[in-house]
């Protein structure tokens, strides 16, 4: 049975559009559990947008479920997750500019680095995912670098299941992305890779990705947050919970 792990950075976001002390990502993640989210996670950012460190830290010593550190490849941000050691990290590509996480990581292009961040990662004893498109040979780069989890970026899918320009979804469009998400599903099954789903998931598109059998995690955060603000988080996680089930 598939785990829902609940993104909080959201949270932090409305915080910060004030730059006060509230609302808490630490509540929130507290609020999460209760409702039985087996996964708190956030992303730390280079410019800080939404998680700061004071709250990567207070996760740390108040999060009680696994909690997974979504990070890129930065040296800095490497040394404040060797020191931190959450459960999982997640390394995804950053961008000043882009709104969120923009496409998975190309581990292919970044092997070495992705190997060096591993190997470090894992002598501190965290597990490390790898946040990629379901393309094959991405899924087998991840492998070699040393991941023991890849997360696979459902963003494409996601966003067919929105249609664009005012259009109506197109059902072939879903068919064909959800179609490489099982490609990609099935090559990290295939290496021996646990498998983790995200992006973009919401009430009404994640059915489908749920059904398919072999995902260990799926990572939520815009959805339930929106969805919090008119129903509480823990309706809302304790609603999501039920549907990745
Ligand atoms: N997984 C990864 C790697 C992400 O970067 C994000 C966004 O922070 C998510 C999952 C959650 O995406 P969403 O907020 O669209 O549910």
């Amino acid at each position: 049975m598939a785990g829902l792990g609940v993104n909080i950075d959201h949270v932090a976001t409305v915080r910060q559009a004030r730059q006060t002390v509230e609302p808490d990502p630490v509540w929130a993640a507290a609020e999460a559990q209760l409702a039985g989210a087996d996964c708190i996670t956030f992303h730390l950012r280079k410019d800080r947008r939404h998680i700061c460190d004071r709250d990567a830290d207070l996760l740390k010593k108040t999060v009680t479920c696994k909690l997974n550190m979504e990070m890129s490849l930065d040296p800095e941000i490497v040394d404040i997750a060797l020191a931190l050691a959450p459960t999982q990290a997640t390394l995804v590509p950053e961008n000043r500019r882009e709104i969120t996480t923009e496409g998975g990581l190309d581990v292919l292009a970044h092997a070495d680095r992705v190997g060096e961040v591993t190997e470090a990662l894992r002598g501190a004893g965290v597990s490390v995912s790898a946040f990629i498109d379901p393309v094959p040979e991405q899924i087998l780069a991840a492998r070699r670098a040393g991941c023991e989890a890849i997360e696979i970026h459902t963003g494409t899918y996601a966003n067919a299941c929105l249609g664009t320009d005012g259009g109506n979804p197109d059902p072939a469009l879903i068919a064909s992305t959800l179609a490489e998400i099982h490609i990609g599903l099935q090559a990290g099954l295939d290496a021996e890779l646990i498998v983790h789903a995200g992006h973009g998931l919401t009430y009404t598109n994640i059915e489908p990705v749920a059904q398919m059998e072999g995902f260990c995690e799926f990572n939520i955060g815009h959805s339930i947050i929106a969805r919090a603000v008119f129903t509480g988080l823990r309706r809302a996680v304790a609603e999501m919970k039920r549907l990745v089930r």
